[in-house]
């Protein structure tokens, strides 16, 4: 265990329970990073009431217990402890760090299966920015989970089923196969959509026809359902160009779209009417969870089959809840949906938990994602009103990316590959730096800065560090050096870096990617400093500390890539 602050975390939780008794043994020590030290740790003062001592008394019987530890333990104050570690111990805890190829990151014990619910866009529809950050976000846990050896299952529940197919095959035969599929694939969903809507509004034909579609599709009429396929395939097709550009990790194996669900419908009803979990309601099959109530104070229905026997979002989210449990054995499961959708999952969980189906040991979790705003603070649109098509909105990032490194004298290859880097890079990391339920304004110019808590600043900063190695002339897996503290700066760095395996863990037990943002930008800010102060290859420096600095560059770059890479953040060779 190398993070600093989880080993002092034991080991004055030790002192405690040899000072006041085994009963204070689990006590928060908490330890806190100082100003004054390197840690601080505040539990003398919050325990003092329960042993009836001051608060200056017991800390020094928790330092008393503390004398063998692997830096110095000082009391200050009313009862604070101020804790320093020695360079001797931080420079081992490197070294070991420096061994692992993981970076002190560890494996999850047991590993537990993880269902990651994430994407999910909907084919009827454009593929929306609202769907950019539930993609990016699910990404980089899906990532964190694999890393940390979980067994990782991607569900890509894209709304694939519904009553509007009926007007949308209809009108794929009227405008014919081709064009149809022409269309989808270049991503015009939304205007495919509104073309249909208008017909199915104009004419009762069409209507008549869309309506008759509909129940042909759910008996299973062959041709019909090949029809069907030739429209999701076109519009999957567009999906996986836009997973292609931002480089998630999605593929054709992870959908398991509303559709999937289809057939166990009836069954998922039948089951829920028979255990007394649903009742009949004004005709519709409702579970009503207790501890919902509308406005009016009236138990909240969670509708799992409406009046007319057709099935909606709830129903289905009801057959994947049971599918996922008994079927994939998940031990933790993650919705990566918007907040909007917060009252919805804790009806499913709520239901599926009055119907057995959602053990203690099972563990669903709704990981809520805010809205994306515009820089005017509202919902993210364009000024006509109408919703921005992602692909352009990504190809505008990467543009603005090529034209910022336009002047830097590379070919044409290179430029195109940085700017593709650069432009997905701050687009995700912008994505994943704010915390996952807050709203996000969406704007270019913060995003592609190259200063501050950006993609494009950490790629930056990971360039850099390779740059020093091409210019020493030596591989990074390849340095031979011991990490030596000579300089705060260095100790400074090392001492932060030391943190990373715990960071890892701890994100992906809160799925808070943003976290690791914070993380690494403070690992960048460190290593700048240390970087100004400690010149690493420079004339002058003697071989022994540049090897030493060195290697504490190869430490560094190894938590940065390690970190940007579990985001999902790609890291351009040069920028
Ligand atoms: N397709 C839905 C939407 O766009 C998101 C689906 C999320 N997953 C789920 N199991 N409900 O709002």
């Amino acid at each position: 265990m190398t993070d600093p602050q989880t080993v002092l975390t034991e080991r004055v939780q030790q002192a405690l329970a040899h000072a006041f008794g085994s009963e204070y043994a689990d006590a928060d020590p908490l330890i806190r990073p100082s100003q004054f030290a390197d840690f601080q740790a505040n539990v003398a003062m919050s325990l003092a009431k329960r042993l009836r001592r001051a608060p200056r008394e017991v800390a020094e019987a928790i330092a008393a217990e503390l004398s063998d530890f692997p830096g110095t333990v000082e009391v200050s104050g009313p009862g604070f402890l101020n804790i320093a570690l020695d360079d001797s111990w931080i420079e081992s805890e490197a070294a070991a760090m420096l061994d692992d190829p993981r970076a002190g990151v560890g494996f999850a014990t047991p590993p537990q299966t993880v269902v990651v619910d994430y994407s999910a866009p909907n084919a009827a529809k454009e593929m929306h920015v609202g769907h950019l950050r539930t993609t990016i976000v699910g990404d980089s846990l899906a990532r964190m989970h694999e890393h940390l050896g979980n067994t990782v299952i991607r569900q890509n529940h894209l709304g694939d089923w519904g009553t509007p197919f009926g007007m949308l095959i209809e009108h794929l035969l009227d405008i014919g196969e081709e064009a149809a599929v022409a269309q989808l694939e270049a991503g015009m969903g939304t205007e495919y959509y509104q073309a249909a809507r208008s017909q199915f509004d104009g004419g009762e034909e069409f209507k008549v026809r869309s309506r008759k579609r509909v129940t042909m599709l759910q008996s299973g009429d062959p041709e019909t359902l090949r029809l069907w396929h030739v429209f999701m395939d076109a519009t999957i097709r567009y999906f996986n160009k836009v997973y292609g550009m931002l480089g998630v990790t999605l593929t054709d194996a992870d959908i398991a779209g509303e559709s999937m669900y289809n057939p166990m419908l009836e069954k998922t009803c039948d089951d829920l009417e028979a255990a007394g979990v649903a009742v009949l309601s004004e005709g519709a099959l409702c579970v009503f969870p207790p501890g919902f109530t509308g406005s009016d104070d009236k138990p909240l229905p969670l509708i799992v089959r409406k009046s007319d026997g057709g099935y909606g979002y709830a129903s289905t989210d009801m057959a994947a809840i049971r599918y996922r449990v008994d079927d994939l054995k998940s031990d933790r499961m993650l919705y990566v949906v918007g907040a909007d959708q917060a009252l919805h999952f804790r009806m499913v969980f709520a239901a599926a938990k009055l119907a057995g189906w959602l053990p203690e040991t099972v563990s669903a979790e709704h990981v809520q994602i805010g809205m994306m705003l515009g820089k005017d603070g509202r919902r993210f649109k364009t000024r006509s009103g109408e919703s921005i098509k992602l692909m352009d909105l990504l190809q505008e990032a990467v543009d603005r990316a090529a034209a910022a490194i336009a002047d830097r004298g590379y070919d044409e290859t290179t430029r195109a590959e940085i700017a593709q880097a650069v432009g997905m890079g701050a687009v995700k990391y912008a994505d994943l730096s704010v915390s996952h339920d807050s709203e996000y304004v969406f704007d270019y110019d913060r995003m592609l800065g190259f200063n501050g808590n950006t993609g494009p600043y950490m790629q930056y900063a990971t360039a850099r560090i390779r740059s020093i190695f091409r210019r020493a002339g030596v591989a990074p897996a390849d340095t031979t050096g011991r990490i030596v503290l000579g300089h705060p700066a260095e100790r400074a760095l090392a001492l932060h870096l030391l943190g990373f395996g715990a960071l890892v863990e701890q994100v992906a037990a809160l799925s808070e990617p943003h976290r690791l943002c914070a993380f690494l930008f403070e690992t960048a800010s460190l290593f700048s400093t240390f970087y100004e102060e400690c010149p690493v290859a420079k004339d002058g420096v003697d071989a022994e500390t540049k090897a030493h600095r060195l290697a504490l560059c190869a430490l560094t770059l190894r938590v940065l890539e390690t970190g940007l890479d579990l985001l999902g953040v790609p890291v351009p060779e040069r920028m």
